[in-house]
């Protein structure tokens, strides 16, 4: 059976673009292929410090990986933490992979600007991590980010990765340090992961703020545990425009965003409809809002009540991580021996 890998930082709760970017794949994969499925709480250090928080976090991503249907006797749930031979392995893969291609990634770029405090415009990062009198610096976890993930993936030589769109330059180096092992040790231990998306193309779920992705971090998305009122609230409030003055006119950005959700959560007809009164000039914005938010949150309700009844269960929580760690840990060490094997140590 075809492996399958894919993990999710614990930095704040599961919103839309997560969902509809990863989980979603998640649940229709297990039922055909071999999962594993994790919580990357050595990831969410390259930029979340706080113990407490992670704490907190993996819990909830746990609770909302169960209450969005992934099954723990289908796939294998589990904390990357429990699975030590993760960072062995991230420690061979980095040995490596060249400073200058991690340092050339997008991902490493912008979040380097951010614990730099330098802006877009601002002078080349290399010369401020160089430069002595900036008191900010850049933790080497987050310029080996890509090492760790590509460890996660070989580690069960997984083929499909399902991810959303913004991942797609890591998937490149996690492809590049697989092949980097394979020919350095001219050995075809490690087959090459691949994005997988369900529609066959790599999805991009639209923040309500009018331009760019959903996301944690920018303060646009709508979470899988928002209440009903939470949701009207951010959909009614979420950028538009005056509408079109002509016939078919092509949508703007804000607006295109609004329709692309509404394809997503909603009916096809419901969409249609909307489309329809777009392309005739007679949309009426607070209206589709409204349909929106409705069907955001026919969507939402019956997970968040499950993701209520799970975060309470402290004991099954604790069940499904350790039976888990178990699983993972097994093929993990499995493809560990051979690694260590490989390059000479005692396996
Ligand atoms: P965030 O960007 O909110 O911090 P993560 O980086 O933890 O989310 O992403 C976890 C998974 O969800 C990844 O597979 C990522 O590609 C996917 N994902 C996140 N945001 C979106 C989005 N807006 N559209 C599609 N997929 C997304
Ligand atoms: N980088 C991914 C994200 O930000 C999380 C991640 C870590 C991951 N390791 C992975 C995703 C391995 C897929 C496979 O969303």
């Amino acid at each position: 059976m075809e492996i399958v890998v894919s993990g999710i930082r614990p930095t704040g709760n599961l919103h839309l673009g997560n969902y509809f970017g990863a989980v979603k794949s998640f649940v229709e994969l297990q039922k055909e292929y071999n999962c594993f499925f994790f919580i990357a709480d050595w990831h969410s250090l390259t930029t979340h410090l706080q113990p407490e928080n992670i704490r907190r976090s993996v819990k909830t991503i746990l609770a909302e990986y169960l209450a969005c249907g992934i099954d723990p006797e289908k796939a294998t749930i589990y904390i990357q933490s429990d699975v030590r031979e993760v960072a062995e392995l991230y420690l061979y893969l980095n040995m490596n992979a060249g400073i200058g291609e991690l340092m050339r990634t997008t991902s490493f770029k912008e979040k380097a600007r951010q614990q730099l405090r330098i802006s877009n415009t601002d002078a080349s990062i290399e010369k401020e991590i160089f430069n002595e009198n900036n008191k900010h610096s850049v933790n080497a976890g987050l310029l080996t980010y890509p090492t760790l993930m590509c460890a996660d993936i070989i580690i069960h030589k997984a083929v499909k990765v399902p991810v959303g769109k913004d991942q797609e330059q890591n998937m490149e180096m996690a492809r590049r340090f697989a092949r980097r092992f394979n020919a350095t040790y001219h050995t075809e231990l490690f087959p090459e992961p691949a994005s997988f998306h369900l529609s066959n193309k790599a999805l991009k779920v639209p923040g309500l703020d009018g331009s760019g992705k959903m996301g944690k971090s920018e303060g646009n998305a709508i979470y899988l545990i928002d209440d009903e009122k939470t949701i009207r609230k951010k959909v009614m409030k979420a950028v538009s425009d005056a509408g079109p003055t002509e016939p078919n006119s092509e949508k703007p950005e804000a607006i295109q965003n609004l329709f692309t959700l509404m394809e997503i959560v909603s009916a096809k007809d419901t969409y249609d409809f909307f489309n329809d009164k777009y392309n005739n000039c007679e949309i009426r914005y607070g209206d589709m809002k409204k349909q929106l938010a409705e069907d955001i949150n026919l969507f939402c309700a019956p997970i968040r009540e499950k993701i209520n009844d799970i975060l309470a269960d402290e004991v099954y929580l604790d069940k499904v991580a350790r039976l888990g760690a178990e699983k993972a840990s097994e093929s993990a060490a499995k493809t560990l021996k051979e690694v260590r094997e490989i390059i000479g140590f005692r396996p």
